[in-house]
């Protein structure tokens, strides 16, 4: 075989694989492969790594040649995510962590310093210094729990003559339905909807202050009585008018008693109530309540727990109390319980065991 015959042999049959440097160096250089002959061998090579073939197999619109450059230029590990989602993940796995633990040496760093506090059982002075700043403060919060439709569904069932403690800024104002008529109640028998009457008390002269405040703007024409003083010691105005039969000649009381997360911040709870108890009309009188404390979960009630102090030192409030345990310490009878948010919120709807009247406390 001379030389010109060698060169008439195709390229696949005698170099099957991959053609050797250093013996085309010394022999003369085969003619350039024409495409028809290149493509089988560059399907050999590819053949030789894996995850090449993966991409091999995808159509290419340019055919073999931009197919191959196609799978030089991009080819990937096996996962198939490309590099930017990869890139993505990655930044956002590392500020989820880091967050989490800036979050979690803030919390052990707050929970040494709550251990050292020695706050005492009421702390319902803070709100003095709070009152302005107060409805800021919890305005977001109370959107992302959901807690203006808590509130209305509560108070919407207000009705007669009225007394809402611990009022704080009056969150409850948009709610109340003022002025009696006659309608239909929860089991469809016709009743007397509506208050005749509206009392608010709060301990913070500075909250209750704002209370009237919005109250006059919101309604201007309904008359409403305010008044700095302890929960537990209010009493119904002598001038209020008597709603039922009942009640015509004994001691005057309210129809409904309202109290909005304000079990959190008074020193005795559980007498507070009994006092409410004492104070609503012991038929059809009812109190109702919407508060926070602590939650169906033991991680949870031991972060509550562990951040207690120093939560009630700067807020004036007692987070992690047991909202059951004050309500039943309390003798009232239960008509309705709820909760909500991992079951820090609580609602209620009580009334005076019969036994429990003005006349008793
Ligand atoms: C967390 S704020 C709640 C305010 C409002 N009820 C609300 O839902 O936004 C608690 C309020 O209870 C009041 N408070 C604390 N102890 C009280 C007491 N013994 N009698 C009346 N109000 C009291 C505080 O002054 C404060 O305004």
């Amino acid at each position: 075989m001379n030389v010109n015959q060698l060169r008439r042999v195709p390229l696949v049959a005698k170099w099957p694989v991959t053609p050797c440097r250093n013996a085309s160096s010394k022999a003369p250089r085969p003619p350039k492969p024409s495409p028809k002959i290149s493509k089988p061998v560059a399907i050999k090579r590819r053949q030789v790594t894996a995850p090449r073939q993966h991409y091999q197999e995808r159509p290419s619109p340019q055919g073999t040649q931009g197919e191959t450059a196609n799978a030089e230029t991009t080819a990937k590990p096996g996962h198939g995510i490309p590099p930017r989602a990869l890139t993505f993940l990655g930044m956002t796995a590392l500020t989820i962590s880091t967050y989490c633990g800036y979050l979690y040496a803030s919390y052990t760093r707050e929970v040494s310093k709550a251990q050292t506090l020695d706050v005492p059982r009421d702390v319902s002075d803070r709100y003095n210094t709070t009152a302005a700043t107060f409805d800021a403060d919890v305005e977001l919060s109370e959107k992302a729990m959901g807690l203006g439709k808590k509130r209305r569904d509560l108070v919407r069932q207000a009705r007669g003559n009225v007394l809402e403690v611990s009022c704080g800024t009056g969150r409850n104002l948009p709610f109340y339905e003022l002025g009696e008529r006659r309608g239909l109640d929860a089991d469809g028998h016709a009743t007397v909807l509506g208050c005749r009457s509206v009392t608010f008390v709060d301990l913070s002269p500075q909250m209750v202050a704002i209370t009237n405040e919005k109250f006059e703007k919101l309604y201007p024409t309904f008359p409403a009585t305010f008044r700095a003083c302890d929960a537990g010691k209010v009493e119904p105005p002598s001038d209020i008018a008597r709603s039922g039969a009942k009640t015509k000649e004994g001691p005057v009381y309210f129809d409904t008693v309202v109290q909005t997360m304000g079990l959190c911040s008074m020193p005795d709870p559980v007498a507070t109530l009994r006092h409410l108890g004492s104070v609503t009309e012991p038929g059809s009188g009812r109190i109702l309540l919407l508060e926070h404390g602590r939650s169906y979960y033991d991680w949870l009630n031991r972060i509550l727990d562990n951040l207690a102090p120093a939560h009630a030192d700067r807020h004036g409030c007692w987070w992690n109390r047991d909202i059951g345990d004050i309500v039943r310490e309390s003798g009232l009878e239960i008509v309705e319980e709820k909760r909500w948010h991992l079951g820090t919120t609580w609602r209620y709807v009580l009334k005076p065991k019969q036994s429990t009247g003005k006349s008793q406390s």
